[in-house]
């Protein structure tokens, strides 16, 4: 093993975010919808970060490796493989989601990225995945599947997987499951990637647009690892932040909360959600001061289909229109209620309440069960037989949306005539009821294709401004076909006449929302949609953007300390939360490193460490790192009178 990095996360302390992208031998840049994973190829000059961690298992050590999964039989050992070489051997595997886990909170610490390599093979044949695994700050586990059935008779090599997380994440691994043969691993690596300095003397795309509209965009929790990521986030679009998938209805509504309540209580009409996959998102907001574009509540996309079902029950009848309308209530009540009572200063300033409801026609979605995004079928229609469930949708939000929070109905190909004319339409009647304050207009483009071409876009917007109600882009990127240097400057002209018919119009746009910062971890990564590449350079789409406007002079907002969801501390280092400071407090600590199943936050012993605790005995470079025996160090240097103050703000080795 070289260098052993120590820096245990305390397990208990905080949940979600990551950052994924590989080069394995066989995975080209791919998508893997559904949980905020990206995988894309990275550049090869960027893989020659410092080594922290690497063992060949000459030494027999699998100690930071074990079983995932929890069966009884599996037996993480050192071994040999078929020629006799050492190697890690994970056998009895009684499931096919046993397998051999890498704990990265062992040796890695939050807001950093690492690339891990491996090799590995299964003993008789090899169908195995890759997979990744944290809790989140609510113990929830959250998993997915990073490369996919890997199916050679010979081993295989991971080459520079890409991870990363926030400290908001608990019992972070890379693991192997598929079959139930024994699994060998070998040449395991992790190392450091090297932060890329952004160019920063840029302009701020934000602070040239201050005086036409909020310049934005949509993150995922991956992104709020990466320190170079988010620098740029800061200094460009921190105008409005969208979350790229953790406030829709699939990552909001929890299906087992759901049942439960109704077999508790015989309700089956309050649906029960929970925020923990935004929290790292939403916890980013609050201490950036960054205002937040709620998206979305009612979608025929990335919303379960039990959600429309008797019991909840994914092979339920679909229910009533009277039942959904009772759900549809409660969800959008109870999304509101949480989302301000856990985030009471956080800037809601817009909400998508009803996402892409009309074809292209202006007609509504054909009824069936939920696909993805584009021309899928509606549960909603289903259920309501039209698309009478948007006005419903528009009362309900407007009743429950905190003050200050506009309502916007939001669709992409906004420009094809049918839609904006529904759109239009739609805008006329509900601003009439007063329900509606807006239209978001996605703005996916392809500038290889006939539509639209800036000027189109520009009558589109006077079309729009008729039904007089505030504009915001919403989702805006560009694609290419294919990245040559023909196309990067037909993209930078683009870019620039689509900014300067949003300049024309700014009266009436409140925002330009770009959909993401990297071309690399954007959803439509093949087309490098994006203003940045992978390196975080400014491409010349950046360049078309900003033209040769200036940057206005433009307050920076106060960042906060960071308290990761976590109470604020009441006494520094008083982490068994009694009002004062003693020895106790330093063990509490090493105790729930040591054995977070009793004494973790959750843990099972009457005197475990409560949220509070961790608060107050997060003492050594608070926020960075959770909670480490250096905090217990810090408390005893302390007691001794080595040190005079616990706080934070006085910190000192
Ligand atoms: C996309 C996300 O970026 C992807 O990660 C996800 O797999 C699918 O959804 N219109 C919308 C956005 O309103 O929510 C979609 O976001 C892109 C299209």
């Amino acid at each position: 093993m070289i260098g052993k990095n120590y820096r245990k996360l305390l397990a208990g302390v905080m949940g979600a975010a990551m950052a994924l992208s590989s080069v394995a031998s066989t995975t080209n840049a791919a998508f893997i919808a559904g949980e905020n994973i990206t995988l894309s190829t990275v550049s090869a000059a960027s893989s020659s970060g410092s080594v922290i961690y690497s063992t060949d298992f000459e030494d027999g050590d699998v100690s930071y490796f074990s079983n995932r999964g929890g069966d009884d039989t599996t037996v993480i050992s050192s071994g040999t493989d078929e020629k006799g070489n050492k190697v890690l051997v994970a056998s009895g595997r009684s499931k096919d989601w046993n397998g051999p886990a890498f704990h990265f909170d062992k040796v890695c610490k939050p807001y950093t990225e690492y690339y891990v390599s491996f090799r590995f093979k299964g003993k008789y044949y090899t169908g195995n995945t890759v997979s990744f695994q944290y809790d989140d700050m609510d113990g929830t586990p959250h998993y997915k599947n990073l490369i996919q059935n890997i199916s050679t008779s010979d081993w295989y090599t991971v080459k520079n997987l890409k991870i990363s997380f926030t400290d908001e994440m608990q019992n972070v691994s890379v693991y192997l499951e598929g079959g139930q043969d024994d699994i060998y691993i070998d040449d395991f690596t992790v190392e450091e990637v090297p932060v890329v300095p952004i160019e920063d003397d840029l302009k701020s795309i934000r602070k040239v647009y201050a005086d036409d509209f909020k310049i934005g965009t949509a993150i995922t929790p991956d992104n709020l690892s990466s320190k170079s990521f988010m620098a740029l986030v800061e200094k460009h679009f921190n105008g409005s932040l969208t979350a790229g998938n953790e406030m829709k209805p699939d990552s909001v509504l929890n299906q087992t909360a759901c049942q439960n309540y109704f077999e508790e209580t015989g309700d089956d009409e309050d649906p029960q959600i929970s925020f923990s996959a935004a929290k790292p998102f939403l916890n980013y907001c609050k201490k950036n001061h960054v205002p937040v574009r709620v998206h979305t509540l009612v979608w025929h996309s990335q919303t379960p289909d039990w959600f429309f079902k008797e019991g909840y029950k994914d092979d339920g009848e679909w229910v009533s229109k009277e039942k959904m309308l009772k759900r549809m209530e409660n969800y959008i009540k109870n999304y509101f209620t949480e989302l301000t009572k856990l985030y009471p200063d956080v800037d809601f300033y817009a909400c998508d309440v009803v996402n892409e409801a009309f074809t292209d026609q202006g007609a509504p979605r054909n009824p069936g069960q939920q696909g993805q995004s584009g021309s899928e079928n509606s549960a909603w229609v289903k259920v309501f037989g039209d698309n009478s469930f948007i006005e419903y949708a528009f009362d309900y939000a407007r009743k429950y949306a905190p003050k200050g929070c506009k309502l916007y109905y939001n669709d992409y190909n906004e420009w094809s005539t049918g839609k904006t004319n529904a759109m239009i339409e739609l805008a006329k009647k509900l601003k009439a009821k007063g329900t509606l304050d807006g239209l978001g207009l996605q703005c996916h483009c392809n500038i290889t294709s006939l539509w639209p071409q800036a000027f189109q876009y520009d009558n589109m917007l006077t079309a729009m401004e008729a039904a007089g109600v505030d504009l915001q882009v919403t989702e805006f990127d560009a694609t290419i076909e294919k990245a040559t240097e023909e196309n990067y400057a037909k993209q930078k002209t683009f870019f620039s006449d689509m900014m300067k018919v949003f300049e024309k119009h700014s009266d009436s746009i409140s925002a330009v929302v770009f959909w993401g910062v990297t071309d690399d971890r954007s959803w439509r990564a093949e087309g490098v949609p994006l203003l940045f590449d992978g390196d975080y350079k400014a491409k010349s789409a950046y360049y078309g953007v900003v033209g040769d406007r200036e940057e206005k002079d433009i307050p920076e907002p106060v960042t906060e300390p960071t308290t990761g969801g976590y109470p604020a501390a009441k006494v520094w280092g008083d982490a068994n939360d009694s009002g004062d400071v003693k020895m106790n407090d330093a063990v509490l600590i090493m105790q729930s490193i040591a054995n977070s199943d009793e004494y973790g936050e959750n843990g099972s012993d009457p005197n475990h460490i409560t949220a509070q605790g961790i608060a107050n005995a997060d003492v050594y470079e608070n926020g960075t790192s959770g909670l480490t025996n250096k905090d217990a160090l810090q408390i005893q240097k302390y007691l001794i009178h080595s040190i005079t103050s616990l706080d934070p703000k006085d910190f000192t080795e």
